[in-house]
This record gives structure tokens, sequence and C-alpha cells, in this order.
């Protein structure tokens, strides 16, 4: 019988909690600040919106002690260590920058920006004020990627050399997607399936973008097809007009990997033969994790490094944040989507 090796798990018990503020008050930052006061030791002292009013609801919703409707007071507290910052990429690079400037360590939405440039100018912020700047590519700190990563590692499917996943969510509907600034589909759901062919094949060194435009212009639909220097291949349909299952899987010689969907959260992954019928062993996340919930590894991750004095996450360095903003930004010229 196939087993499959254990995960490694970010617990909370395994970093010091830090004290944290938070930039913006909308949907994510309402998912992150839920699963991290229940499941992890961190605590949140802290909210800022520009919105007036925000944040005050925001605080009280979660009993955060201090609410600001300015981000620079929220920054001049000498009591935050870290903020995670929560609001759109177009202004990243202004809003990082007052974090940073203050000395605190940024978890920063992804993608990070829209621009290569700016992000450049966020890490080296971060890097010469000497503090911890993640993107938060959450996906890199779920349990059933480790796994993965270790099958991978241990040999089990041979050299990796396709990967192919979907990103199709209706999200024709969400305003900011299709709002010049707010991050385009290729940039703010592109970024994890071009993350997850960097995981486990690098930075491609050809892609080919098709798609299709909204009528203003920004992407809607997109299907990439990238190579690597190894020969392996990559490829990818993201839709963010139309819904189907989320499903992603890597192969090699020896048989494949695949993951439930959604597999950007933590839902299972299996291992699987070369047969048509051939799972070998499945392990399905049933810790209670899982959906959006599972956004506390990363904040269990990022404690930890904190902790052990790091400026740049091991799982996500700030070359391969800037490398997937590359790789977006060109897929996104290919088929001619407005980013400004
Ligand atoms: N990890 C994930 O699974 C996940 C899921 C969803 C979103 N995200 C990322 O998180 C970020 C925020 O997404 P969200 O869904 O939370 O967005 P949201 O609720 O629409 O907005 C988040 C915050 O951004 C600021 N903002 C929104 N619209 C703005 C505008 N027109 N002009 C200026 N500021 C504006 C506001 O900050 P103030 O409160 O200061 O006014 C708002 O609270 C995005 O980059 C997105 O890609 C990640």
């Amino acid at each position: 019988m196939t087993t499959l090796p254990k995960p490694h798990l970010f617990r909370p018990e395994d970093s010091k909690p830090l004290r944290w503020g938070i930039f913006g008050a909308g949907w994510i930052a309402e998912q992150m600040i839920k699963t991290a006061q229940k499941n992890s030791q961190q605590n949140f002292v802290a909210v800022a919106s520009r919105t007036p009013g925000r944040a005050e609801a925001f605080a009280k919703t979660f009993s955060v002690a201090h609410s600001y409707d300015s981000y620079e007071e929220l920054a001049a507290r000498s009591d935050i260590d870290a903020i995670y910052i929560a609001t759109l990429p177009s202004d990243r690079l202004e809003v990082a920058l007052i974090a940073i400037n203050a000395g605190k360590h940024v978890l920063i939405e992804k993608p990070i920006t829209m621009d290569l440039g700016e992000a450049e100018q966020i890490y080296a912020a971060a890097k010469s004020k000497k503090v911890l700047a993640v993107e938060a590519m959450w996906t890199r700190f779920l349990p059933h990627m480790d796994i993965a990563r270790q099958l991978v590692a241990d040999g089990a499917i041979g050299e990796v050399e396709l990967v192919v996943s979907t990103f199709c969510q209706a999200n024709l509907g969400v305003p900011r997607l299709f709002t010049l600034g707010g991050g385009n589909p290729i940039i703010d759901m592109g970024i994890y399936p071009i993350a997850l062919s960097q995981q486990f094949l690098g930075d491609p060194n050809e892609i080919h973008g098709f798609g299709k435009l909204h009528p203003n212009q920004i992407d809607e639909e997109t299907h990439t097809f990238m190579r690597f220097d190894s020969g392996a291949r990559s490829n990818f349909v993201l839709s963010a007009r139309t819904a189907i299952p989320i499903t992603a899987a890597i192969s090699g010689p020896k048989g494949s990997i695949s993951f439930g969907a959604p597999w950007f959260t933590s839902s299972s992954v299996t291992l699987n033969g070369n047969g048509l019928y051939e799972p070998l062993a499945t392990w399905k996340d049933e810790s209670g994790l899982t959906e959006h919930i599972g956004l506390v590894h990363q904040v269990n991750a990022f404690a930890q490094y904190v902790e052990q004095g790091l400026l740049e996450a091991p799982l996500y360095t700030h070359q391969q944040s800037l490398a997937n903003i590359k790789t977006a930004i060109t897929i996104g010229s290919q088929i001619g989507t407005r980013f400004k």
C-alpha cells in the first residue's frame, strides 16, 4: 500500500504572537482576521481604512482595540510589529512604503503590484529597513502543497514535465477585477496558476497567451502555454467570466499528483500511477482549516519567519514573486489587455 508523507505544518504554538495592524478593511481582511483570531495566537491590535467609518465598524465586529481612518496613524504606533496590507494593487507601493518606512514587517495581499518596478521598490525598501516582506501567496503554505513538494522531492513521479491547471470563476460581478488598477484577472487570479507552475518547474522561457477581452479591454479569459528550460511544459485556463471546477495536476514519467478543487485552497492531494484507473493514495485536509480558513497557515508561517529574523519567505521569495508578476504582465500584454 502506498502511503503519503505527512505535511509539515506551520503550527500556531511554534512562534511568538506578533502584534498586527491591518490596512484596508475589505473582504479579504475579514477572511484573514476571522481565521487568525480563531486558529492562531496572533494579536490584532489596530485596523485602518481610508473609507471613513469602515475601520471603526471592522474593529467593533472583530474586537480590535484601535481603529483609524488613516494608514499613517496606525503605522506610527510603536506597539505594532507587522502590518497586513489588504488594499488593492493600484496603490500598493505607496501603502506598503507607509508600513515599511515605519519599520513594520509586511504581509502584502497578492498580487503585490501590477507593475514590476513598483514591486522591486517595495522589496528593496523592506530589505533596507530590515523588515520581512511577503506577498500573500497563501497556497504555498498549505499542507497539500507541502505534501506535493515532498512527493516530488522524493521522486514519486520522477522529474516533473507537465503542469496543467484551471482557475475559472464567474467573477464578472467583482468590480475591482474590471476596474483599471484593481488587479486584472490575469494578475489577480492568474498569479495562482503561474505560481503553481513556478513551484514545480521554475520560470518559463517561452510564453504564449491567447485570450478574450472585456468590452473595456481588460482581460476576461486567458489560455496560456509555457515552456521551461528543462523542456517541461505548463498550461492553464483562466476565466473570470465562466466557472468550472478549479483543478490542477502535475505529472512526470512515473505518475502524477492531482489536487482537489479548488486547488489553490487547502483541499486534497492524490498520488496517481500511470494507469487509467490508478489513484495510489489520497490525503484530504480534515483539519477544518479548508477554504479561506486556510489563510491562517501563511500567518503562522509569517510569525515564524519574523522570529527567525528572515527578510523573505523561503517558500515564496522576492525573486519568485517578481518573476510571477513579470510572467502575468507578459501574458496580459500578449492578449492586449489594458493595465492602465
Ligand atoms: N487570498 C485570496 O484568496 C484573496 C481573495 C480575495 C482578494 N484577495 C486580494 O486582496 C486584495 C483586496 O481584495 P478585496 O476582495 O478585499 O477587495 P475589496 O474588499 O474590494 O477592497 C479592499 C480594500 O481596498 C481599498 N479599496 C477598494 N476599492 C477601492 C477604490 N476604488 N479606491 C481606493 N481603495 C479601494 C479599500 O481600503 P480602505 O478600507 O482603506 O478604504 C478596501 O477596504 C486584492 O488585491 C485581492 O487580489 C485575495
